[in-house]
Parts: structure tokens; sequence; C-alpha cells
């Protein structure tokens, strides 16, 4: 087993990652020393592969689980699923010492995280993260929220889970197609933050896409070291968190405008990555080779490195990339690579040289 230390005073925590951790659940739970009441809030995807271990493990360890189960999918990040959880909560008598464990992807973590912080005016949360994107990106760094019918993630809080348990077991039910989005965003740590990291991904890529525990670990835990190494830096997104963008402002507005359905996160921040490292080939100096490796790895993980688009969807393209929150004063602003493992933040970038590297991208 890896452990990861998030250092954030006294709202430090730790990081497990490791196989077998799921049924650890109930004895760390214990060591944290929460009251007994507590909630499983989970989707009825992961529910049905591991809701039993979850609750058998926190009651063999005294506590007293209620389950809550939401549908699966970004449909449950609302207000009135907050809203019916809260009522769940205060149905089993949820008290102050009681504690809220997130069990699935990044969905679930966001969602159970919010009712966590505002429950009681917070209620201990612990995170259990099922898809590899949660396990290397949401449940790391303390974001937690809902969306609004005006976009996503409008209400929310940085609240910081008191463990996460990454048990890498949990990602063999994972279908295939969600596990390569994950990668997309392990292979962004590489880009913004650790040359070894990447080279290492360019030689394990088979071993990690046949999910050997070894290769498996490793990757999970330095990327969670560089998230929270980043976070520890940048808690609540003044500067340097920015780095965890690179590929995001591409990525984002594909996402928008193919109705958020098309594309999942990962897939459409892999062409937003393929785009960003031309983007820095042309401005910030990264050499023609590495754009190219770049792009052989999203490719070798099974992920788009290009979009076809007609110029009315160009033209929506570029209206959801000034909605994004990355613009000040109408100037779209990237993350840049100088080279692998190192990244600018705050990137002015023309609009003529975005279509260009779309239009080479899709031809
Ligand atoms: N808080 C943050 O910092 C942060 C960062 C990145 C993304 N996010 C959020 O994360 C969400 C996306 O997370 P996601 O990609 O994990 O999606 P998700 O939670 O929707 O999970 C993807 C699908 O996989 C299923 N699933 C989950 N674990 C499974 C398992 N082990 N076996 C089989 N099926 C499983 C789920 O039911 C769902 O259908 C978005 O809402 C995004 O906004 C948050
Ligand atoms: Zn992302």
């Amino acid at each position: 087993m890896r452990v990861v230390k998030v250092s954030l005073g006294e709202r430090s925590y730790s990081i497990l990652i490791g196989n077998r951790l799921l049924p650890r659940l109930g004895s760390e739970c214990k060591k944290l020393g929460l009251g007994q009441r507590c909630a499983v809030i989970t989707d009825s995807n992961v529910a049905a592969k591991f809701s039993k271990p979850a609750l058998a493990s926190l009651k063999a360890a005294g506590f007293d689980p209620v389950l809550i189960t939401v549908p699966p999918g970004e449909k449950s990040k609302d207000l009135k699923i907050v809203q019916s959880c809260y009522d769940q909560l205060a149905l089993h008598r949820l008290e102050r010492k009681s504690f809220v464990v997130a069990l699935g992807g990044g969905v679930v973590g966001d969602l159970a995280g919010f009712v966590a912080a505002t429950y009681l005016r917070g209620v201990a949360f612990i995170q259990v993260p099922t898809t590899l994107l949660a396990q290397v990106d949401s449940s790391v760094g303390g974001k937690v929220g809902v969306n609004l019918k005006a976009g996503k993630n409008l209400v929310g809080a940085f609240y910081q889970p008191r463990i996460v348990l990454c048990d890498l077991d949990t990602l063999k039910t994972l279908p295939q197609r969600e596990y390569r989005a994950g990668l997309a965003e392990v292979i962004k740590y590489g880009i913004i933050y650790d040359q070894a990291l990447f080279r290492k991904l360019e030689r394990d890529l088979p071993k990690l896409l046949k999910l050997d525990p070894n290769a498996l670990a490793t990757v999970v835990a330095r990327c969670c070291a560089i998230k929270a190494d980043v976070v520890g830096q940048d808690e609540t997104e003044s500067g340097l968190r920015a780095i965890l963008n690179f590929g995001h402002t591409i990525g984002h507005a594909i996402e928008a405008i193919s109705g958020y359905g098309n594309y999942l996160h990962g897939e459409a921040i892999s062409i937003g990555q393929v785009a960003a490292a031309e983007l820095s080939a042309a401005l910030t100096g990264l050499p023609l080779g590495d754009v190219e490796r770049v792009t052989n790895l999203f490719r070798e993980s099974g992920l788009p490195t290009g979009i076809h688009l007609n110029s009315q969807q160009r033209a929506k393209l570029f209206d959801a990339m000034k909605l994004d929150k990355k613009v000040s004063a109408g100037e779209i602003k990237f993350v840049l690579a100088e080279r692998i493992g190192k990244v600018l933040w705050g990137q002015k970038v023309p609009q003529d040289l975005i279509e260009q590297v779309l239009d080479s991208q899709a031809a």
C-alpha cells in the first residue's frame, strides 16, 4: 500500500492507495474517532458492486451506516438530490460526530462532499473513489459541489476529506471507456509537472491498460502526490492550481458544445491537451518531438486527439471558450508547456492560432 499525505495544516489527511482497501473502510474510520451513525452515498451502478462490502466493513467496526443510492451520472449533481440526501441523513439521525462516505466516481464524490460540507454545518467526510478519474483527480483537493441549470459546479465549497481510500480493485469493474478517460488526467500530470512520470507512462502503458497492480499503484500515488503538492501550495486557486487546467480550456468547450454527453470529460481534454501542445510549440517553445510524444501517448491510450467541426460548431466552440472561467477581459488564456514536465499559466493565445491548430488536428 502507498500513502500520500496532503499537507493542509490541521486539515491534513492521508490518501491510501492499494488493493483490498475497501474491506478496511470500517477500521480506518474507527482510527479517526468518528461517531457511530454514518451514511454511505453511492450511485446505483457502484452500489450493485460495492455497497455490500462497504456496509459490512463499517458494521464490523461497530458503525451504524445508512445507504443512500442516487442515479448514476452527472444529473445527480443537483440540489434536489442534495435535498433528498439531507432528508435521509435526518431520518437516520446523523449528528455532529457522524460522517458521510462517498463511494463512487467524481459525481458521487462531489455530491456527497457537498452534502457533508453543509449538513449540520459540516460533518466528517470520507472518500472511497471508484473511478480512475476520481482516484487521481476529483477526490484530491477538496472541491465539492453540484450543478445549476446555468452551469457546472456553480454551487459548492472547499471541504477536505478526513481520509481517502483508493482501492485499485474497484477499477476492475469500471467500463474500459471510463478507465481510458481517466488516463487523460494521468497523462496531464506528466505533462504539467513530471517528465519522469511521462516517460514511465510511455513505457508502462500496456501494463496500465491491463491494470497491473504495481504499475497502477505507483502511477496513481504519483498523480495524487502531484495534485496534493499543487493544491497544498494554492488551496483556493489563486495561482499555481491553474496548471491543473492544462487542456481544459478547449476540453470544457468541447464538452459544452456537445451537450455533455458525446464526449466523456477525459476524451474532451485529450483533444484539448493535444491542441494545447500544438499551441505550446508555436508560443512557448515546446519541441515538435514532444508534441508528437504527447499525441502518441493519448492515441495509444485509445483517446481521441482531434475533432472535426463545421463552421457553425467552430463558432459555438469559441463562444463556449469565452464563457469559461479562464477568460478575463475577453482574452482566452491557456496553460502552455515549455517542455514536458514544465508549464506556464495565464498565456494569452490569439484566436486565429487556435483556429489553425484545430484545422490541423481535424485534417
Ligand atoms: N472535485 C474536483 O476537483 C473534480 C475534479 C474533476 C472532476 N470532477 C467531477 O467528477 C465528475 C466525473 O467523475 P467520473 O468521471 O468519476 O464520473 P462518474 O462518477 O459519473 O462515474 C462514471 C461512471 O462509472 C460508474 N462507476 C463508477 N465506479 C465504477 C466502478 N468501480 N465499476 C463500475 N462502474 C463504475 C458510475 O456509475 C458512472 O456511470 C464530474 O462531475 C466532474 O465535474 C470533480
Ligand atoms: Zn479534468
